[in-house]
């Protein structure tokens, strides 16, 4: 699928300056080996790193390091370049070159290259975590983001070169492939909007104490993820996970699950699919102290009460309507799995529901594998499992099956 989407496609690596410059040469060459065309334009900052003549022996050709130099302009300067190209993948996105990227500015044979280029453009951020993570940086993250022509992949997080640890990581280069083959290849669910909501969410009782689980997100990024590789336009409601990947797709930050159901019963209406993967707390506490609530000696009796069900709210928002979302529901169980899936989907007026059994091995939270069995409401059950990813990708394709024929 990568290899047919990229096959003779024309791609412009730009690389940045920064340490994750050594894994654009082996972008440059996965590329090329699923079939692309590729050129290389390097900042001055990215030639301290690997030498032009590294890239211009992987791609075959010579790389466009100075604008300046009326051999290399006089050859395949900087607007053959952008005119020759069908996609302009920057990695690493250091976060100077994002800045300028950002501001238009174009002092570099990356960024010359790319204020001339019409094009979708890909970025693969790389750099430090408080880089990362700068006020100014995130805003210059957030403008690009929000104009259509640019899509990010990563940055993952994990260990990061400098010794730190965070988000900042040059996404998998696999991932970048991927990334830049989904922008070719148009996806069974190309023109589709879906809308997830994962993690948990947090209840505070006050302010440095709350009601939570422990779900991790994984499954509802893995089904977005999924779902942006078919090609959908994805946003993800998501519950404090910490630093996650989030390429190319909209995530809207939630703390409670009444902010959960604000932000997406602002959406339902307006999308193909919601899926509820999120693992909302059923209760908080009745009141939340403004101030940090002191211990006493002897018991302390908390009351609850319960939040709303954002999944049955968006459901009833939606219901009876001619044109309504494909709504699909997980049901995490611990025994009698089938039977109390099935009273879910029936009460909450679902499509589909995901049950899973989260007492056994290798299924539930945190872990990287799954085991799950969909229900539909014709009656049928599928048993799905493998790998997360895996598993997201079947749920997407059986989904896929129950939305309406595009009009
Ligand atoms: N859900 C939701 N909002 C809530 C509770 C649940 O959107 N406040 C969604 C979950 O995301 C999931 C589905 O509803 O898709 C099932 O959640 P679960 O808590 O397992 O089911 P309940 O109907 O709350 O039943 P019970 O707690 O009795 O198992």
């Amino acid at each position: 699928m990568v290899a047919l989407a990229l096959q003779g496609r024309r791609v412009i690596v730009g690389v940045g300056g920064g340490i994750a410059a050594y894994k654009a040469c082996e972008l440059v060459r996965e590329l090329g080996r699923a079939g692309a065309q590729v050129r290389v334009a390097m900042t001055e900052a990215a030639k301290q790193f690997v030498t032009p003549l590294t890239f211009q022996a992987l791609s075959g050709h010579p790389v466009l390091t100075d604008y300046f130099d009326p051999a290399q302009e006089g050859n395949f300067g900087h607007l053959d370049l952008a005119r020759w190209a069908e996609l302009y993948v920057v990695a690493p996105v250091t976060a100077d070159l994002l800045a300028r990227i950002r501001a238009g500015m174009g002092n570099d044979a990356v960024t010359t290259s790319l204020l001339a280029f019409r094009g979708p453009v890909l970025l693969a951020p790389a750099m430090n975590v408080a880089m990362w993570e700068n006020e100014r940086t995130q805003e210059n993250v957030a403008a690009l983001r929000a104009e259509p022509r640019f899509q990010f992949v990563g940055p993952g997080a994990g260990m990061l070169a400098c010794g730190d640890v965070g988000a900042g990581r040059l996404a998998e280069v696999g991932a970048i492939v991927a990334a830049a083959a989904s922008l070719f290849a148009p996806g069974p669910l190309a023109g589709r909007h879906v809308l997830i909501t994962a993690g948990p969410t947090r209840e505070y009782l006050d302010p440095v104490r709350f009601i939570s689980n422990p779900s991790t997100g994984k499954m509802g990024l893995a089904l977005a993820e999924a779902a942006r590789g078919m090609g959908a336009k994805v946003t993800v409601v998501l519950g404090p996970v910490g630093a996650v990947e989030r390429s190319g797709y909209e995530v809207v930050d939630v703390v409670s699950a009444e902010d959960m159901a604000r932000e997406v019963l602002a959406r339902v209406d307006e999308v193909d699919c919601f899926i509820a993967s999120a693992a909302v707390s059923d209760w908080k506490p009745e009141t939340r102290a403004a101030q940090k609530v002191k211990k006493s000696e002897g018991p302390e009796a908390l009351t609850l009460v319960r939040t709303p069900d954002v999944l049955a709210e968006a459901s009833r928002r939606v219901s009876g309507r001619e044109k309504r979302p494909v709504l699909v529901g997980f049901a995490a169980e611990t025994q009698r799995v089938v039977e109390y899936a099935r009273d879910k989907l029936e009460r909450k007026g679902l499509d589909a529901i995901v049950a899973n059994d989260v007492t056994a091995p290798g299924a539930g939270f945190g872990v990287d594998t799954n085991q799950v069995t969909v229900l539909t409401r014709d009656g049928k059950q599928r048993e799905l499992s493998g790998t997360k990813r895996e598993v997201a990708r079947s749920i997407l394709g059986l989904i896929q099956e129950l939305l309406p024929p595009r009009p």
